[in-house]
């Protein structure tokens, strides 16, 4: 089986899903369920044999290691982490606990089981850290897009937290030859997005009639890439990744924040007009991010090149699917906003355990 940590979030979920929609390899979903950990992202698994839910937090590292060594995972695939930057501005701890102690946790209890399996085991387990492209920093409109071996620069609590995380991996393969991959992924959007996030908040928020908060000039660009596609760069790169190398994820995709915007207000007007007007109305111009990064830009050709992946999706087929599947699962949206789904996933977890 392979152990996914962070499995009930928006990447960790769709990941899950897709695995066990292709392969009939078990999966343990490590999950501490904080507000980003959502098992109705899940709810189709509920009676399947092959996923095994078990909340956790990564930080605990004898609980982790009791589990590694109980179901003999081959491989981790590590997405648990505080993910949002406006958060991480507000309250950077929970960033440093998680992102940085909670993945050096998570190394040491691997380091332990992985260390006593047999030879053979041994050399086919990997350690799969998922990453972003922000650990970069930020670029002016005229640089190259980051590759592989541009310098770190990460600008947010929770950029710096994530660089930490992949120095501390990047440390485990090289002093005690834990066989690491690392990918660093651009922004991903698609089903269940948590909507705090630009492209499911500005759906949710058009659609429930509130505005759309454009930070600063709406000029920034982020490169865009449907989670479907990234969830099969992360299959490809732990099946045939060379051991210790990172690999950008991208979509080739860069877009300013405000054609976002516009594209999500345009496709609503069609799909789901409203009374009178557009959903462009209900744009507006709110005080910038702290330390925002202008731009971000992924040259994914690594991927293409060593491991033959590139996106299946353009950014115009990625995003009418995204809405699709939010104007059909409204009532997810409204269990999250409504908080609604803790309850629910408080309940159903009490249950489990009795
Ligand atoms: P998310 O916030 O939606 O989900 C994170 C999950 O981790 C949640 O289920 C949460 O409960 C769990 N978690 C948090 N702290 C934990 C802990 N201490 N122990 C165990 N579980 C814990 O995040 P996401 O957007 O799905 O991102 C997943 C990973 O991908 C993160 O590592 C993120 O840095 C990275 N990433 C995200 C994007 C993106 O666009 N969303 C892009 C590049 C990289
Ligand atoms: O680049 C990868 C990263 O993408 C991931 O590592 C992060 O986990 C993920 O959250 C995402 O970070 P961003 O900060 O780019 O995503 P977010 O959706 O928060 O914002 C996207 C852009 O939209 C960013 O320039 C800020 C802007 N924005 C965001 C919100 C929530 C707005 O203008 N208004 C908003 O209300």
């Amino acid at each position: 089986m392979i152990f996914v940590t962070g499995g009930a979030g928006f990447i960790g979920s769709n990941f899950v899903l897709d695995w066990l929609a292709q392969s009939d390899e078990p999966v343990l979903n490590y999950d501490k369920l904080t507000y980003a950990g959502n098992l109705n992202n899940l709810k189709s698994l509920q009676n399947d044999v092959r996923h095994v839910f078990v909340r956790g937090d990564i930080c605990d590292q004898a609980g982790v290691l009791a589990l590694l060594q109980q179901h003999k995972p081959r491989a981790i695939v590590h997405f648990a982490a505080e993910s949002h930057v406006d958060r991480s501005i507000l309250g950077p701890g929970e960033f440093i606990q998680t992102n940085i102690n909670g993945t050096f946790s998570l190394l040491e209890a691997a380091r332990t089981y992985w260390g006593a399996l047999p030879d053979g085991e041994k050399a086919a387990f990997r350690f799969l850290h998922v990453s972003t492209d922000e650990v970069y920093g930020t670029l002016s409109p005229e640089d190259p897009p980051f590759s592989e071996t541009t310098p770190y620069a990460p600008n947010s609590p929770y950029s710096a937290s994530k660089a930490a995380s992949d120095h501390l991996v990047r440390s485990y393969h090289h002093t005690y030859g834990l066989p690491t991959l690392t990918t660093n992924c651009s922004n991903n959007y698609g089903p269940y997005h948590f909507p705090e996030k630009l492209i499911p908040l500005v759906i949710s928020n058009a659609l429930g009639g509130k505005p759309l908060p454009i930070y600063g000039d709406g000029q920034q660009v982020r490169d865009w890439l449907y989670v479907g596609d990234h969830c099969a760069a992360i299959r490809r790169v732990l099946a045939q990744g060379r051991l210790g190398e990172t690999y950008n994820v991208g979509g080739w995709n860069e877009m300013a924040n405000l054609d976002v915007v516009h594209t999500l207000c345009d496709m609503l007007d069609t799909l789901r007009p409203k009374a009178a007007g557009s959903y462009r109305d209900q744009i507006t111009y709110v005080k910038d991010r702290p330390g925002h990064d202008r731009r971000y830009a992924i040259d994914a050709r690594k991927l293409e090149r060593e491991l033959g992946w590139k996106p299946a999706e353009t950014f115009q087929s990625g995003i009418a699917k995204t809405v699709q599947w939010y104007l059909e699962n409204q009532a997810w949206v409204l269990d999250v906003q409504s908080g609604a789904y803790k309850t629910w996933l408080e309940t159903n977890y009490q249950n489990r355990e009795a």
